[in-house]
């Protein structure tokens, strides 16, 4: 099993703007889904975990190995898919991955060429291992993304949005492989999309503002919510007085009648009950004020 403690963890940015506000996560075995809307602080939180930028204060461990202690430690074990991954050479897959293992200290040639084919079969790539990276499609640079994160057989795996710009069909295919890859492995992944997290999560943490405002088992969370979601189709004029009298976490257009969705200890008049969904408990708790 393998563990990372999250303690008290602060980050304040050169510039005076405090990303990530006093968090403290335990994560174990297992995929780890991190949400949260644009601007929240879900990289700077994953680029501090893997030793890109330096905490302002707290303390992260790795296997109760701490990561500021021994900053290889970590290293060794991780397998990282920023979000941005920059600027793509002119060269091939099979090269560009050689040269990574070799940056991971995988120095034996014979074990590195075994690892890179075997990696590049995982993901789908084999027939493309001498085609130019920059040459690949967005679908297929996120699966050499993965490829590259996974040389050196990490025991951490840090994945951040890597289902961003994918097609359905991709995306089915990303997440088949990471859920593959994290049974023996700490996998954690950011993203704004709850249906990935429902799906392949355990576990899971909601953060706005720099702050962890929920965490849990999505399972037990939606089951917290039970009796408290209920709906109703309204009138698009009325939207504002139910705006002021309800906590409204959702609104959608059904065949162009205008449904709300509410969250209420109480059974409103007039509403029927709505079976909890993820999707509810991550508008419900980002509607907390920090
Ligand atoms: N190097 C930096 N210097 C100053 N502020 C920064 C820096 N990097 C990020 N920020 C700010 O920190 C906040 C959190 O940004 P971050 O990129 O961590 O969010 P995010 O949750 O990953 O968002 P997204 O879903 O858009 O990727 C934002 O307000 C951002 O503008
Ligand atoms: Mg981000």
């Amino acid at each position: 099993m393998n563990t990372l403690s999250i303690n008290n963890l602060s980050l304040t940015y050169k510039n005076g703007f405090q990303a990530i506000k006093d968090i403290s996560l335990e994560i174990g075995n297992g995929m780890f889904g991190l949400l949260g809307p644009n601007g929240a602080g879900k990289s700077s939180l994953m680029k501090t975990i893997v030793g890109l930028q330096k905490p302002s204060s707290g303390t992260l461990f790795f296997n109760e190995v701490n990561i500021a202690e021994n900053p290889g430690y970590i290293k060794q074990n991780l397998g990282f898919l920023p979000q941005d991954f920059g600027v793509y050479p002119k060269v091939s897959a099979y090269d560009l991955l050689e040269h990574i293992a070799v940056l991971k200290g995988i120095t034996d040639k014979t074990k590195g060429k075994t690892q890179i084919l075997n990696l590049l079969e995982k993901v789908n790539l084999s027939d493309f291992r001498n085609k130019e990276v920059h040459t690949f499609s967005g679908g297929m640079k996120q699966r050499f993304g993965v490829a590259q994160a996974l040389l050196g057989d990490p025991k951490i795996i840090i994945v951040d949005e890597p289902t961003a710009g994918l097609d359905p069909e991709e995306r089915n295919r990303f997440n088949a492989l990471l859920n593959d890859i994290s049974q023996e492995v700490i996998v954690i992944l950011s993203t704004h999309l709850v249906e990935d997290v429902r799906n392949l999560c355990s576990e899971m943490a909601v953060m706005n503002h720099g702050q962890i405002l929920r965490k849990g088992n999505p399972g037990q969370l939606m089951a917290a919510l039970e009796n408290r979601i209920w709906s109703k189709p309204i009138d698009k004029n009325d939207l504002e007085t139910y705006d002021a009298s309800y906590e409204i976490i959702s609104r959608q257009l059904i065949e162009r009648e205008l449904h709300i969705t509410v969250f209420s200890e109480e059974s409103p008049k007039d509403f029927s009950p709505v079976t909890p969904l993820l999707e509810h408990v991550y508008f419900h708790t980002l509607t907390q004020k920090p």
